[in-house]
């Protein structure tokens, strides 16, 4: 497969590129009611609590892209990420107040279900001797758990739910809610921890039918994906406060390239981390400072987005505050 980025999109400007992107690619089934759904929540949590301040809302994105190599897809190139990562800060979001829009891989992990086996529908309920289901006793405490987290913040409007598979759906849907949120203004965060594709098969040059497998070589043309980084920067959300992540295997490269987003796109802090110890441990990198975030050891059911999600809202704290001098 040829990997390359020499393409005719080559000599645009990032806002050409983005616009040729959006242009060509398919369009969302149900951008309707997607954009319902974003305006009801958003509309809902902009009302002021009992303090008299608004809610926060963030966007969490969560989970790999996909980029499909024909039309009707059988085959595509995807990304590495469990979604553990972004499931797991949506629950700490939520414990910290704030509103959570959680744009996430269909069939990744999802908020409270951690706790449970891989296959909770077949694994947590046994059958009766009436030929009822009950929950096994095992997973009682788990699933009456997660059932209810999660019910509370769905039924109370507080976590929003919205899926993508492919990076055509994934950016689509980001830039519809980049948008609705420009009125909640700098209570608004990003927080863009899914691993999106760099390289992708632009819809107008994809086959539509599946590539039969008869050729020794497979030539596919992979085109670079416009990070859009940038753009929800400067024309999506411009006052919202954004943190990306920077994932590396190579630790000797990893803060460089962190430093190197933070300027490039502009963003508030980048969240550097490395594929074997991310659940342990992450590096918060903003334009002063470098701080090494742990996961708390001492007790096994904690996890290093526990401190990661409390520094981060309070950065988000300051920062409201700065906007409004
Ligand atoms: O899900 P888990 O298994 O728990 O793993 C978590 C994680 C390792 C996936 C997560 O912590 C993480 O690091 N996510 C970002 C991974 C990544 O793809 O990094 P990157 O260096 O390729 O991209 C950097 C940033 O640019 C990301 O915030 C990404 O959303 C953004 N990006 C990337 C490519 C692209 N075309 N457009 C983008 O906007």
């Amino acid at each position: 497969m040829d990997a390359s980025n020499k393409h005719e999109d080559a000599g645009k400007t990032l806002e050409a590129q983005a616009k040729a992107f959006f242009d060509s690619a398919p369009p969302l089934h149900n951008s309707h009611k997607i954009s319902q759904d974003l305006n009801h929540f958003i509309q809902h949590n902009s009302s002021s609590l009992e303090n008299g301040e608004a809610r926060r809302i963030v966007c969490v994105t969560s989970g790999g892209t996909t980029a499909p190599l024909e039309q009707r897809c059988v085959r595509y190139v995807d990304n590495f990420s469990s979604g553990h990562r972004g499931a797991t800060s949506t629950e700490y979001f939520l414990k910290a107040g704030y509103a959570v829009i959680f744009l996430h891989r269909r069939g990744s992990f999802q908020p409270f279900c951690r706790s449970l086996p891989d296959d909770p529908l077949l694994e947590c309920f046994e059958p009766t001797n009436d030929l009822n289901i009950q929950v096994r006793e095992a997973y009682s405490e788990a699933v009456k758990r997660a059932y209810m987290n999660h019910h509370t913040a769905v039924e109370g409007c507080l976590l929003l739910k919205l899926p993508f598979s492919t990076i055509f759906e994934y950016l689509q849907m980001l830039q519809m809610i980049a948008i609705s949120m420009r009125c909640v203004g700098p209570r608004a965060m990003f927080y863009l921890a899914a691993a999106v594709s760099d390289y992708y098969v632009p819809w107008k040059d994809m086959v539509e039918h599946k590539i039969q497998s008869g050729s020794h070589l497979l030539d596919v043309k992979l085109v670079q994906v416009p990070k859009m980084l940038s753009v929800l920067r400067k024309d999506w959300a411009p006052q919202a406060f954004c943190i990306s992540f920077k994932l590396e295997t190579d630790s000797s490269i990893l803060l460089n390239k962190a430093n190197a987003a933070l300027d490039k796109y502009n963003m508030h802090a980048v969240v550097a981390n490395e594929l074997l110890t991310r659940k342990e441990r992450v590096v918060v990198v903003t334009s002063a400072e470098k701080i090494t975030v742990l996961r708390d050891n001492s007790e096994s059911a904690n996890d290093v987005e526990d401190p990661l999600i409390k520094l981060l809202s309070e950065r988000h704290t300051a920062y409201i505050e700065d906007s409004s001098r």
